[in-house]
């Protein structure tokens, strides 16, 4: 290419739209206005990211869920032009091992198959009741304790990492090691304490998994246990997917629930759907509205086409990266009519907030569990539950891989 053509190159790619885009403080909860806008003047057109690459960003529900389910699609991130959500993943990529999350066809297939028995629907109705015990200790305490508190670190954030604890089989003596390690791997006050923390959980995992062989349980450990044991998987293989099971459960889950009280507490006739029903289907039917309201998973899934593919006519090459934005597709009014009207009452089945596709979230079914426990608990439990402060001066994880809040300031 000459320096001629190459400058015309770039300067069209200035011109294209910045993303992500940048949210409006009118309403912290909704998408940016500039990404919904596109569902209807270019539901698939190229953008331009942090480095200057310029992937399509796909907007609507059809073309996203067609792109996620697309088998020419690939999740890796080792493609030349993989769209990073930002410098620091895409520096930290060569010394990444490569998990479920970048891994395609047969090599993705044959690790997601490691994790079918543990999150099979019997595995998580077992699970229920330990969620329920710890929702409900963990509230006790919050109302033993002094008011305003902060609902993130009493609730939101140990209630995740106990219930991961709690499926993967961790016996009651370790949960506060596997606790301490568990958030200063997820949130580390430095870069080498994480990496430390991470070494502790990875050690600890495959010390469990070895010595759950000869004693098999009814957890994950035990099943990763098996698996090594029939030459399935490594054992260094198990340590990893136990790792990524926590990581990935974490956060997600802790943002989902202290995101989702704050858009109930700003949305008080639908929060009373919640406070006075004991029905658990209408808690189920929220808990996916406020999944599709939030989308939490919010900086778009990274893709790469590894082939030529077509999307609602037009044609994607191969090499290009792509970006499928969940929470404009979960505002596509097409499906969800006024999407920007959260109403517990929808039926919002169709949502993607956990994606699409084979790489669909596997712990759906616990973060639902968690997510009605606590929805359907929390403001029975504490009637009078309110914000301790007023909206605009909590501060929002724009940045962020999952959108939520940093603090919940509240009282009751
Ligand atoms: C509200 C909570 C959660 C949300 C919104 C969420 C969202 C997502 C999304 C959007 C993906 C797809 C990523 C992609 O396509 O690139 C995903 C994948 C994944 N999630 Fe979740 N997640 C949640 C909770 C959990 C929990 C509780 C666990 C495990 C205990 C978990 C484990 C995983 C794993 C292992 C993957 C990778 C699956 C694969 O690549 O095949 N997630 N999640």
């Amino acid at each position: 290419m000459s320096d001629k053509q190459a400058d015309t190159v770039s300067d069209a790619a200035a011109e294209l739209p910045q993303y992500p885009m940048p949210r409006s403080s009118a309403c912290p909860f909704a998408p940016p206005q500039a990404t919904l806008a596109m569902h209807d003047e270019q539901p698939l057109a190229k953008v331009r990211i942090w480095d200057g690459s310029t992937p399509w960003l796909v907007t609507r529900h059809a073309d996203l869920r067609a792109v996620l389910s697309d088998p020419r699609v690939s999740a890796s991130d080792r493609w030349p032009n993989y769209p990073y959500f930002n410098e620091k993943t895409a520096e930290g990529a060569q010394h990444r091992p490569t998990t479920i999350i970048n891994m395609d066809g047969e090599e993705h297939a044959r690790i997601r198959r490691m994790l079918t028995r543990p999150f099979m629907f019997k595995r998580i109705a077992a699970v229920r009741p330990a969620v329920q015990k710890s929702t409900d200790d963990l509230i006790d305490t919050l109302l033993a304790g002094p008011a305003p508190a902060d609902l993130v670190t009493a609730l939101a954030l140990p209630l995740p990492s106990l219930m991961i604890g709690e499926l993967l089989g961790v016996p009651y003596t370790d949960h506060e090691f596997f606790q301490r390690n568990s958030s200063l791997a997820i949130s580390p006050e430095s870069q080498e304490e994480g990496i430390q923390a991470m070494i502790a959980l990875m050690q600890y995992l495959a010390e469990m998994i070895q010595s759950k062989t000869a004693n098999p349980e009814e957890n994950v450990i035990s099943d990763l246990a098996q698996r090594v044991q029939a030459g399935e998987l490594s054992i260094n293989e198990a340590a990893v997917l136990g790792v990524t099971l926590l990581v990935a459960g974490h956060e997600t889950s802790a943002n989902m629930i202290a995101l989702g009280t704050l858009a109930l507490l700003e949305h008080p006739e639908q929060l009373a759907i919640l406070r006075d029903t004991d029905d658990p289907k209408v808690v189920a039917n929220a808990t996916e509205e406020l999944l599709r309201y939030l989308t939490i998973a919010h900086p778009g899934q990274r893709r790469t086409a590894a082939e030529d593919i077509e999307i609602g006519g037009q044609v994607i090459r191969q090499g290009e990266g792509i970006i499928t934005d969940l929470p404009a597709a979960n505002w596509d009014p097409e499906v969800f009519p006024e999407p920007e009207r959260l109403d517990l009452h929808r039926d919002a089945r169709q949502h993607v907030a956990f994606a699409f596709g084979p790489h669909q979230c596997v712990g759906q079914q616990l973060a639902r569990a968690e997510l009605q426990i606590v929805y359907g608990t929390l403001f029975r439990r504490i009637p009078t539950l309110r914000l301790a402060t007023t909206i605009d001066q909590i501060k929002f994880k724009s940045e962020e891989l999952a959108y939520g809040v940093r603090t919940l300031p509240v009282t009751w």
